[in-house]
């Protein structure tokens, strides 16, 4: 795939210019398969299964709400916030709608491949018993927390601030890169073992090396002061996105990602040298992704950019 267009986006702290371009002669220039309608992942199914090394899905999160973007920012024009998608179907077809996806999803996977399904409080206790059902209980792999600060009005329950990632793997034989991901020991932990050779459970651990993080993970979300937020209300931090790829897969490896929203998935991917296919239904996502991508150097391997204009098979969504 070759993108010829470059905007600037994030420039620095509290400055973003979320340019919006016009995205047919943007999707046209991207294109290299023939044109996806839905239901997409079943047509994908048919050509790519088996092949995904990683799979990360970001779906809605059955939240009842309505999600923004921001647009313009230019010289010409303000930016301005408008409608990006909605998440508001009914909750048991909300679940019903997301199981025929994670299905398809696991045929997609390789033998050795893994399935990243990020959800909140909202759903993801009975996505969980879903992907139990798909996968068989076994190919649990991890439940990750990933914990976040931000401002709440909630005054009648604790501030809701963590999500959950489900980690499914295809088989046994999965692929996972510890030594990637290593991060070093909290300083505290340093500092007691300098302290006594006595300390932790009678094993010193190899400082140096660093540590294998555990199921909880910090990240801030991505916020007004981080140059890589692109206005799409959703976007998720690269740093999260570059933890899974690391972990589970290898330069080269496919990564998919089918509710791609502003494509930080892809993004990350391509930066670490594996190609992905990306897909979203939502053309503003299409064009944020493709705007982030056009800025990569070297360019993006990007097998299939394709959103869904039919409106009868929307109905099918
Ligand atoms: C939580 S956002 C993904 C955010 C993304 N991970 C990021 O970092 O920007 C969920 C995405 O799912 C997309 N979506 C909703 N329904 C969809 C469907 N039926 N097929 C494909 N994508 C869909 C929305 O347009 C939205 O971009």
């Amino acid at each position: 795939m070759r993108l010829r267009y470059h905007a600037a986006m994030g420039r620095g702290a509290y400055e973003h210019n979320y340019t919006q371009l016009h995205l047919p002669e943007l999707a046209a220039d991207a294109a290299d398969a023939a044109p996806v309608r839905l239901p997409l992942l079943q047509t994908m199914t048919e050509q790519w299964a088996g092949r995904f090394q990683l799979i990360y899905l970001d779906p809605p999160f059955g939240t009842g709400k309505a999600y923004a973007a921001r647009v313009g920012g230019t010289r010409e024009q303000s930016a301005r916030t408008i409608d990006a998608y909605r998440d508001d179907r009914e909750f048991e077809d909300y679940l019903a709608w997301l199981a025929r996806r994670l299905a398809l999803c696991r045929d997609l996977l390789a033998d050795s491949g893994t399935l990243y399904v990020h959800l909140d409080w909202h759903a993801v206790h009975y996505v969980k018993v879903e992907l139990d059902r798909l996968f068989g209980r076994k190919r649990f792999l991890n439940e990750i927390i990933w914990c976040y600060h931000g401002p709440s009005p909630i005054r009648s329950a604790f501030k809701r601030k963590h999500d959950t990632i489900l980690v499914y793997t295809r088989s046994a034989d999965y692929y996972f890169d510890a030594d990637a991901v290593r991060v070093p020991y909290d300083p505290a932990t340093v500092k007691t073992f300098a302290s006594s050779p006595r300390a932790g459970f009678g094993k010193v651990p190899d400082l140096a090396r660093g540590k294998v993080p555990e199921d909880w993970w910090y990240f801030p979300v991505v916020a007004r002061i981080h140059s890589e937020r692109v206005g799409y209300e959703t976007q998720k931090p690269a740093a999260l996105l570059e933890r899974i790829v690391r972990a589970s897969s290898r330069p080269g490896d496919l990564v998919g990602d089918f509710f791609a929203g502003s494509g930080t998935a892809g993004v990350v991917a391509a930066r670490l040298g594996r190609p992905s296919i990306l897909s979203d239904r939502n053309p503003l996502a299409v064009e944020k992704t493709l705007l982030r991508l056009a800025q990569l150097d070297p360019r993006p391997e990007v097998r299939l950019w394709r959103y869904c204009n039919d409106p009868a098979a929307e109905a099918g969504r």
